[in-house]
C-alpha cells in the first residue's frame, strides 16, 4: 500500500510515524466529537434528524469487521448495561452470508472508519434490499456505506492514516455510547439523573486519556518482553473483553507476534494449557464489578510461569497478588468509560513493540487501510 500524495502532504508534526500522532491527538479528537454531540448547556445528546420513532426499534444488530467490529462488541456492553433493547454483533464476512431473520423493528448498525469495506458495505446493501432501518458509524462521510445507510452518525476524528486504527476505534466507542446513553433515555431505561451524570463524566473523558497517555515509560520498557515471545495473551471480562481482543489485534498487525484475547473466565476451558514459563499475558483488571474475578484468572496464569503486564486504574487500594511482572496504572472512571483508558496502553505497547523490531509502523505487511475487496 503506497500512500498517496494527499496522505504525504498530510503532517507528521514532530512525530515519527502517523500512528504516534494519532494515538497523541486522541484527547482533541474525543474532545471535538464530543462537542458534536453533547450540547454545552444543557448536557442533553443531540442527535438530529434521527429518522425513527424511538418505539419502532426494539433490537439493535451491529457490524463491522477487525478494530470496527471490536467496537460493536464493546458497544453491546453498553447497550446491556444501558437500555432493555435486544443487541446482537456480528462480523460483516459472515453475516453477509449467513441466512438471517430480518425484523422491521431492528435497526442495523454499520460501523466502519472508510466507509469502503467490503464485507461491510455488502451487510448494509443486504439490509438495504431487506428494507431494513440502517444506520452508519463512519469517520468518512462521504463514503459508499454513509451515503447508502438511512441515517449517519459521524465519529469526527479526521483523516486516520495509520493501517492499524487507533483514534478512529476510540471514535466510534465515543459515538456508539453516546447513541446508547440517547437511546437509554428516550426509552425511559435510563433515569434522567443518571443519564446527565454520565453525560457529566463522558465531559472528562478526553483530560483522563491525555493523564493516560503519560503511562509511556513503563509500556515502553516491557514491550520488549512481548516483541522476543513466542506468543502473548490478553484477557479481561466484561467491559474489558473488547478491549482485551482489540489489544490482541493491535499486537498481531503491527509487531507480527501471535497474540490471542480471550475472556478471562475461559481460560480454564483450554487456553490455559497454552500458558508456559515466562510468556507474557496482559490482564485487564480495572477496579469494575469483574475485578476480584479477573484477579483470580491472573492469579492461575501467574501460577503456570505467566509474566503478567496488570492494567488496572489507579485506586487507593493496593492489588492483593503476589509475582506480578508489572503493573500499569491508568486513570479512574466510571465503569462505562474504563475500556477508553484501558486502550490507551495497549496502542502503545504495539507501537513500541513493533518500533524495536523496526518493521513499518504505518503501513504493516500484508495489510491494508481499507479492503475493498473480498
Ligand atoms: C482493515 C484495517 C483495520 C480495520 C478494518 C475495518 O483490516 O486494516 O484497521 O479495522 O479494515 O475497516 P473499516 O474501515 O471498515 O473500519
Amino acid at each position: 500500500l503506497e500512500l498517496s500524495s494527499k496522505e504525504q502532504d498530510y503532517d507528521k508534526g514532530d512525530f515519527k510515524h502517523f500512528m504516534a500522532k494519532e494515538i497523541e491527538e486522541q484527547p482533541t479528537t474525543l474532545k471535538n466529537c464530543i462537542n458534536e454531540y453533547v450540547d454545552k448547556i444543557n448536557n442533553d445528546i443531540n442527535i438530529y434528524n434521527f429518522p425513527w420513532n424511538i418505539k419502532e426499534i426494539s433490537s439493535v444488530t451491529l457490524i463491522g469487521c477487525g478494530t470496527a467490529y471490536h467496537s460493536c462488541l464493546m458497544a453491546k456492553y453498553w447497550f446491556e448495561e444501558n437500555t432493555t433493547l435486544e443487541v446482537t454483533i456480528d462480523i460483516a464476512s459472515e453475516f453477509r452470508y449467513r441466512k438471517n431473520r430480518f425484523k422491521d423493528d431492528n435497526l442495523y448498525i454499520f460501523v466502519s472508519q472508510s466507509g469502503e469495506t467490503a464485507d461491510t458495505y455488502a451487510a448494509l446493501d443486504l439490509c438495504n434490499k431487506n428494507n431494513m432501518k440502517t444506520c452508519s458509524v463512519v469517520n468518512v462521510i462521504e463514503s459508499s456505506i454513509a451515503r447508502d445507510s438511512n441515517f449517519v452518525l459521524p465519529i469526527h476524528c479526521g483523516q486516520e492514516i495509520g493501517v492499524a486504527s487507533t483514534k478512529a476505534f476510540m471514535g466510534q466507542m465515543l459515538v456508539l455510547y453516546i447513541l446508547v446513553l440517547k437511546l437509554g433515555i428516550l426509552r425511559k431505561d435510563l433515569d434522567k439523573d443518571l443519564y446527565l451524570n454520565k453525560i457529566k463524566d463522558l465531559k472528562l473523558l478526553p483530560k483522563l486519556v491525555e493523564q493516560t497517555l503519560l503511562t509511556e515509560s513503563k509500556i515502553q520498557t516491557v514491550s520488549s518482553s512481548f516483541t522476543d515471545a513466542k506468543g502473548s495473551m490478553f484477557l479481561g471480562r466484561g467491559f474489558s473483553y473488547p478491549i482485551a481482543l482489540e489489544g490482541a489485534l493491535k499486537l498481531k498487525e503491527l509487531a507480527y507476534v501471535h497474540a490471542e484475547g480471550y475472556p478471562a473466565g475461559e481460560m480454564k476451558h483450554g487456553p490455559l494449557a497454552l500458558i508456559e514459563d515466562g510468556m507474557p499475558v496482559v490482564v485487564l483488571a480495572p477496579r469494575d464489578n469483574y475485578y476480584k474475578k479477573t484477579i483470580s484468572n491472573m492469579q492461575e496464569v501467574i501460577a503456570r510461569g505467566a509474566k503478567v503486564l496488570l492494567i488496572t486504574n489507579k485506586s487507593k487500594d493496593e492489588v492483593f497478588s503476589e509475582n506480578i511482572w508489572e503493573t500499569v496504572l491508568v486513570e479512574s472512571a466510571n465503569d462505562d468509560l474504563l475500556p477508553f483508558l484501558l486502550t490507551v496502553p495497549l496502542q502503545k505497547l504495539a507501537y513500541y513493540s513493533a518500533l524495536k523490531k523496526g518493521y513499518d509502523i504505518d503501513k504493516p505487511r500484508n495489510l491494508a487501510k481499507s479492503v475493498t475487496v473480498e
